[in-house]
């Protein structure tokens, strides 16, 4: 299997758009793939969900069978080329936290690098409220984003263990979005 490099943060943290970004100077090429997508399209077929915000509120039995679904198709397409997945190292479920790469995920899927995308909790709240009109984001507190970013790099390093994967963690603070992403297109150099 060729490289699998895995990104993730907190929903509205930036991770799509610093990606963006650092892809547009990166040297090497990569197949993107969106972890959500994938799931958001095994649901509809089976009629769980109308939209992507829907997914962390059905039963965690539900979600871990799309989750497993979706990691399927993407081993497969990272057999051919270094794949990126957007994805999470948890999610925040009304039942309580959600590995985002479970045994089952992982295992098959091998990442050789995860990134994990920060920012100051109150960055993250004022931007989920910019995209409320097209997401319906959880409302989350201040002391809740930091409980799960915490969440986040505790998961990351676990998986890391694993797997052997290295773990970087990437400050994304309002108006440093050209820095971030710089760092991060380092990073995908130089696997
Ligand atoms: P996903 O598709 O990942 O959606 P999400 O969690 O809502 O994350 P987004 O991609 O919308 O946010 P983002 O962090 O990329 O922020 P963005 O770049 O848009 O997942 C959808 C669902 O799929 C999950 O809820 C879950 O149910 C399921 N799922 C996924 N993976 C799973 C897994 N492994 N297992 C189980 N379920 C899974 O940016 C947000 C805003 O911030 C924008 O307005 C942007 O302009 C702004 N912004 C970004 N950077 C800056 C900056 N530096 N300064 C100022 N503003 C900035």
């Amino acid at each position: 299997m060729s490289e699998v490099i895995v990104l993730t943060g907190s929903p509205g943290v930036g991770k799509t758009t610093v990606t963006d970004k650092a892809l547009e100077s990166t040297e090497k090429t990569y197949q993107m793939v969106n972890y959500g997508d994938k799931m958001l399209e095994v649901a509809k077929d089976q009629g769980l969900v109308e939209d992507r915000d829907q997914m962390r509120k059905l039963e965690p039995s539900q979600q871990k069978n799309l989750q497993k679904k979706a990691g399927e198709e993407i081993s497969k397409m990272a057999e051919e080329k270094p794949v990126i997945v957007d994805t999470h190292s948890t999610i925040k479920t009304p039942r309580g936290y959600l590995p985002g790469m479970p045994e089952w995920v992982l295992k098959p899927l091998n990442p050789d690098l995860i990134i994990v995308i920060e920012a100051d909790p109150q960055e993250i709240i004022s931007r989920r409220k910019k995209d409320q009109e097209e997401r319906e984001r959880d409302l989350e507190t201040e002391e809740d984003l930091a409980e799960h970013q915490s969440m986040n790099r505790s998961a990351a390093m676990a998986y890391s263990v694993f797997t052997g994967a290295t773990v970087k963690i990437i400050q994304n603070h309002d108006g440093k979005l050209e820095e971030a992403a710089q760092k991060l297109s380092r990073v995908f150099d130089e696997g």
